[in-house]
């Protein structure tokens, strides 16, 4: 063969390598759930994936801040997944961009309210941060240089900084989603800013022994009652109350939040010493777990997915980070209620398997996608999904780590009762920034009508192109959300950031089903 012709079977021969190579998923993982080195491989893998979003770590880049569309609340979560990931791990990869990122937020009271994230800046965003150094604490991530902020004394000034805003002139508590008056979320007393606030505390009282942190978690727990945002009977959580009408509930349910007080009411379990009170903790803890069944689904109804948004493929970029939270909590609570591993390792050992199955998209062929149910990549890639899958591998490594630490317990992270105290840093942000100009809301609203219109728009095409009748979805979303007459504005609409995304995307309530 003359080097024409040698070169043309060459291009034939690349040619039916890359048809085959999209036919065949070549980096599907191959995930052993009993082999420690499959898992940490596996991990390594979508870990490496996931970071590849980032680029906090690079030259040039913010530290803890991931780009667009992705919120600042979602790089708090990374980071704690990077602490998460070195816990299962061992591999010490990803510490020093996740050290640099929970330091370079903390702002200038220590406490996650930096003056580029305080306009826009709900209790639940600084929530995940407050997490993130929370478990940096709990698994003895190493501890930053002295002079620095330490992990403990940061969970501490988020605690209690949020402990501050507790306002009782609405609903009889609870705290508000966001913290400024000028968004419109201030008007909403959402689940998972309530469920941030418990989580912390209940960790918090659990690691350093100290009684008030474990009053406060019993008093958000009990708000979550009375308001009527967590069934007593079913254990499900709604999404929110209005504060102008504290019976107008907003019903959709979110992994995370079964997630959050979960691990909450696991370490109340753990800390509370009295017999007949760590029994009502066991039972809260159990009847969360019944309530989790909602975020189960597939053949065997053991495979998680994101069930008020994933089978109508309406999840938005928070939505799709959710059940890597779901995941991490549910772990974790093995370890704090230890009778609930035979409960939560089937569940994460399903989830998982389906999750790798997933993941064989993008060039390398392992990206991983957003439904797990269907053990096939789906084609929604993005750093939740990667944070999801990854999370929910790890979670397969948890019995053979150790517990987490505490005061006295192997805890080394130096603490800060009065950090973040002092005067309410709301009120002087407050101060600072001033009320939000009539303009900027009218412009707010007029986005809010613009994308409820496309959100309805798209909504019609999604039901005409599945070829799936109204009342069949209606039916399954139904499930989820009792109360279908519910209906909602958007909490978020008044956010100055809002213009570089549909305010609905911030909605972390939102659901289809809203007109
Ligand atoms: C857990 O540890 C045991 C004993 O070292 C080992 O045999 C097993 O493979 C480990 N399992 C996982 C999932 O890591
Ligand atoms: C705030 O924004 C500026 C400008 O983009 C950036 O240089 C700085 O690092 C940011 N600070 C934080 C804490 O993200
Ligand atoms: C216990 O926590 C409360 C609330 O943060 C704090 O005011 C108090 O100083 C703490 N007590 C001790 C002994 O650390
Ligand atoms: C408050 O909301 C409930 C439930 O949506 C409704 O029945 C009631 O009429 C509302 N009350 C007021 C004063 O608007
Ligand atoms: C959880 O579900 C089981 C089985 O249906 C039930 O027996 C138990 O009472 C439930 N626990 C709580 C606290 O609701
Ligand atoms: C509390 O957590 C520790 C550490 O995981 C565990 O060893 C212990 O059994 C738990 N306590 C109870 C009462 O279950």
């Amino acid at each position: 063969m003359d080097s024409k012709a040698l070169g043309f079977a060459w291009n034939v021969l690349l040619a039916v390598i890359a048809i085959l190579g999209s036919l065949l998923p070549v980096g599907a993982y191959n995930l052993d759930l009993d082999s420690q080195a499959s898992i940490v491989g596996v991990a390594r893998s979508m870990a490496e994936d996931m970071m590849a979003f980032y680029s906090g770590d690079q030259p040039g880049g913010t530290p803890g801040i991931l780009p667009d569309p992705y919120y600042w609340w979602e790089g708090g979560a990374l980071m704690g997944a990077l602490v998460d990931y070195w816990y299962y791990t061992g591999d010490a990869r990803w510490n020093d961009a996740a050290t640099q990122g929970l330091l370079h937020q903390v702002g200038p009271n220590k406490d996650y309210m930096p003056p580029n994230q305080t306009m826009t800046e709900g209790n639940d965003d600084q929530g995940f941060w407050g997490m993130a150094v929370m478990s940096a604490a709990e698994h003895k991530f190493p501890d930053p240089p002295r002079g620095e902020p330490q992990w403990l004394a940061l969970a501490q000034a988020v605690f209690n900084t949020q402990a501050a805003r507790w306002d009782e002139r609405t609903c009889g508590g609870g705290l508000r989603w966001q913290i400024f008056a000028w968004n419109n979320g201030f008007g909403y007393k959402n689940s998972i800013s309530q469920g941030c606030f418990f989580n912390l505390a209940a960790r918090l009282a659990r690691y350093t022994g100290n009684q008030s942190y474990a009053a406060w978690a019993s008093r958000a727990w009990d708000w979550m009652a009375s308001s009527g945002l967590l069934d007593p009977a079913t254990y499900h959580i709604y999404d929110g109350v209005d504060v102008d009408n504290c019976s107008r509930r907003v019903p959709y349910q979110w992994s995370y939040n079964a997630g959050a007080f979960l691990l909450g009411a696991a370490a109340m379990y753990n800390h509370t010493a009295d017999a007949a009170d760590r029994d009502v903790w066991r039972e809260r803890v159990d009847g969360l777990l019944n309530g989790t069944a909602v975020f189960f689904g597939g053949d065997a109804g053991d495979v998680m997915t994101e069930a008020a948004c994933e089978p109508v493929g309406l999840c938005n970029v928070d939505q799709q980070s959710f059940k890597a939270y779901l995941a991490r909590w549910m772990a974790a609570a093995t370890k704090w209620a230890p009778w609930t591993d035979a409960r939560v390792m089937p569940l994460l050992r399903a989830s998982a398997a389906a999750a790798a199955a997933a993941c064989t998209g993008g060039p390398g062929g392992r990206l991983c996608g957003l439904r797990w149910t269907g053990r096939a990549f789906d084609g929604w890639t993005g750093v939740g999904q990667q944070m999801a899958a990854m999370e929910v591998v790890l979670a397969c490594l948890v019995r053979n780590k150790s517990a987490p630490a505490a005061d006295g317990q192997g805890g080394t992270s130096v603490g800060d009762p009065a950090a973040g105290g002092g005067e309410d840093a709301a009120r002087r942000a407050a101060r600072e920034l001033g009320p939000v100009s009539a303009a900027g809301k009218a412009g707010a609203w007029a986005l809010t009508a613009a994308a409820a219109l496309t959100l309805l728009l798209g909504l019609a095409f999604i039901v005409v192109d599945e070829g799936e009748p109204w009342p069949s979805w209606t039916r399954r979303l139904a499930a989820v959300c009792p109360a279908t007459s519910a209906s909602r504005r958007d909490p978020g609409v008044s956010k100055p950031d809002m213009a570089r995304q549909p305010p609905s995307d911030r909605a972390r309530g939102w659901s289809p089903r809203e007109r």
